[in-house]
């Protein structure tokens, strides 16, 4: 049985901390999934680890859809949200609907995820209703960067920080099962998961928020253009990766590679009728 909304809000009220990863393979959401992951977000963090993007701007609808299929057809048990892309659900209440539905019906999630708090909480409010769960995401919103003049931490001011509850709040009225909290000062961030009834899930927000979400690319260490101080990396898959390509590489040039370990055998006299 696959998670579902209740189950992740009825782990904050056990008290139960909720690991959430982002994935955007099959390979990748396979091995996330029987790692025991009850989360994955299809998040659009992919123009930038995977696609190349200097931001998740350019990332389309298109593109997000390709990626949440792979990650369903790899994860069977985790619940899958896919992030709304820039732009796809800020013009109106029917883009909103249109696209989100588009997450659920083509894509095979059972949830999105948009940025932002009171500014869309109507169109979280219409997506409950019409039966797609919603996560939210506050704080540092990176669809928002332009405007915000960078990736830095938000909410160390009281201005900020109220409106960041505030936020909070609106996206629990409007029917949100959780909401992400981005590089949000630690005890904000434990202020807002105590205000919520629904889970807080952190990343560079610190240990009280309900649950923790990382980019998968960032604890694998596989990218390593930029590495966030809220990132920690349990292996360096980029360095193993390239050590191994650097080897294929040698053995190719030296002839050492393939042997007939890794070929495929015949008869060989059949070869005589064609060498005449
Ligand atoms: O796109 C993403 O990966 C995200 C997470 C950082 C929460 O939004």
């Amino acid at each position: 049985m696959r998670v579902t909304i209740t189950d992740i809000k009825e782990m904050k009220q056990r008290k139960e901390k909720i690991p959430m990863l982002t994935s955007y393979d099959y390979v990748t959401a396979k091995m996330v999934d029987e790692a025991g992951v009850p989360l994955i977000l299809v998040g659009d963090s992919l123009g930038m680890v995977i696609l190349g993007y200097e931001s998740t701007i350019p990332v389309t609808m298109e593109e997000m859809l390709h990626h949440t299929k792979a990650v369903v057809r790899g994860a069977r048990k985790a619940l899958i949200v896919g992030d709304m892309p820039f732009m796809t659900y800020h013009t109106s209440v029917s883009d909103a609907l249109h696209n989100a539905a588009r997450f659920i019906q083509e894509g095979g999630a059972q949830a999105v995820k948009l940025e932002g708090g009171e500014v869309v909480a109507e169109k979280v409010r219409r997506l409950v209703d019409c039966g797609i769960p919603v996560m939210g995401h506050i704080g540092l919103t990176p669809q928002s960067i332009h405007q915000l003049g960078g990736f830095k931490v938000r909410g160390k001011a009281a201005e900020e920080a109220k409106k960041l509850l505030r936020d909070a709040q609106a996206l629990e009225e409007a029917g949100a099962f959780a909401i992400v909290l981005e590089c949000t000062p630690a005890p904000l961030s434990k202020l807002i998961t105590q205000k919520v009834a629904i889970p807080t899930i952190g990343i560079g927000a610190g240990p009280d928020c309900d649950g923790q979400v990382q980019v998968i690319s960032d604890i694998l260490g596989l990218y390593t253009e930029f590495v966030p101080k809220h990132a920690k990396q349990y292996t360096k898959l980029a360095e193993a990766m390239k050590s191994a390509v650097t080897d294929y590489l040698a053995e190719v040039k030296s002839e050492s590679f393939p042997t007939m370990k890794e070929s495929y055998t015949m008869d060989e006299s059949l070869l005589e009728s064609l060498d005449r």
